[in-house]
């Protein structure tokens, strides 16, 4: 795993929106796993003030809330639309997204496997971590080899996604999210954490064991996973200092 680590979030963000920017300027027609949720925002507004060409860019997001309506203001259909789709020139049957509202959700879990198969799978897949170590909504004792499927949330979870819905009861139990399997077959992988609340699980993730109880943790399967995070979601790394000297000290040739 290649890690990375800024001061503050929103040095750690620049270095993010120079990857995916680089991927989009080098390959206008790549496909995107996208996530939502705190992390992603001001990645999402770097994008769009670099002015990039999204006509050709397809994208599969990681996951959608069960049962929520599509124009709930907490639905990730919204939340893509309000912080990236609408303001770049994406072709709106481009953007894929779990349906949470499927009459046969695992049918659909199943068709939205095909689709990125379809689409030749995924080139970078962007993710946020939860504090529970959750990839996706992936929560800890997630098969490392799962799909598309239904999850259900753990009160962690829930009680950490309140703040979107003005209190805990409001957040929907299940969701649709793309399996660890699904992520691992992705052909880069770039993390985001930012903050102290991270710091735990991204401790594990990296430098713990391999293990469902931090589905995180699944990313040292892969050949190509990036880490970007802030000093303080970094503060529980043994090896910071290797990090940070790898990464000042990084060939040309390794550079993006
Ligand atoms: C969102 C997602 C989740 C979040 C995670 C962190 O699509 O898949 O794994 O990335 O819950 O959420 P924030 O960024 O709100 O701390």
């Amino acid at each position: 795993m290649e890690v990375i680590v800024q001061p503050t979030a929103e040095e750690a963000t620049e270095v993010a929106a120079r990857i995916v920017g680089n991927l989009i300027r080098r390959k206008p027609d790549a496909v995107l796993g996208l996530a939502t949720g705190s992390t992603p925002v001001r990645l999402y507004q770097k994008l769009v003030e670099k002015a990039l060409d999204w006509s050709r860019i397809t994208v599969f997001n990681l996951d959608e809330y069960v049962g929520l309506p599509q124009e709930h203001p907490q639905s990730y259909r919204v939340f893509m639309r309000e912080n990236l789709f609408n303001q770049t020139n994406i072709r709106l049957e481009n953007t894929h997204i779990p349906d949470g509202n499927a009459a046969d959700l695992p049918a659909s879990c199943r068709a939205y496997e095909e689709k990125i198969r379809e689409a030749g799978g995924v080139d970078l897949q962007l993710l946020g971590i939860g504090s529970d170590g959750h990839i996706g909504f992936n929560e800890p004792t997630s098969s490392l080899a799962s799909r598309t499927r239904i999850k259900t949330l753990t009160p962690r979870t829930r009680a950490d996604n309140a703040r979107f819905f003005g209190g805990e009861d409001a957040v929907p139990h299940h969701v649709v999210t793309m399996g660890i399997g699904t992520i691992l077959e992705s052909k880069k992988i770039l993390l985001l954490a930012f903050g102290e609340g991270k710091a735990e699980a991204l401790a594990g993730a990296v430098e713990g064991a391999l293990t469902a109880t931090n589905p995180a943790s699944a990313l040292q399967m892969h050949e190509k996973a990036i880490v970007c995070a802030d000093a303080a979601a970094a503060s529980r790394l043994a090896r910071l200092d290797y990090y940070r000297w790898v990464y000042e000290n990084k060939p040309q040739w390794q550079k993006e």
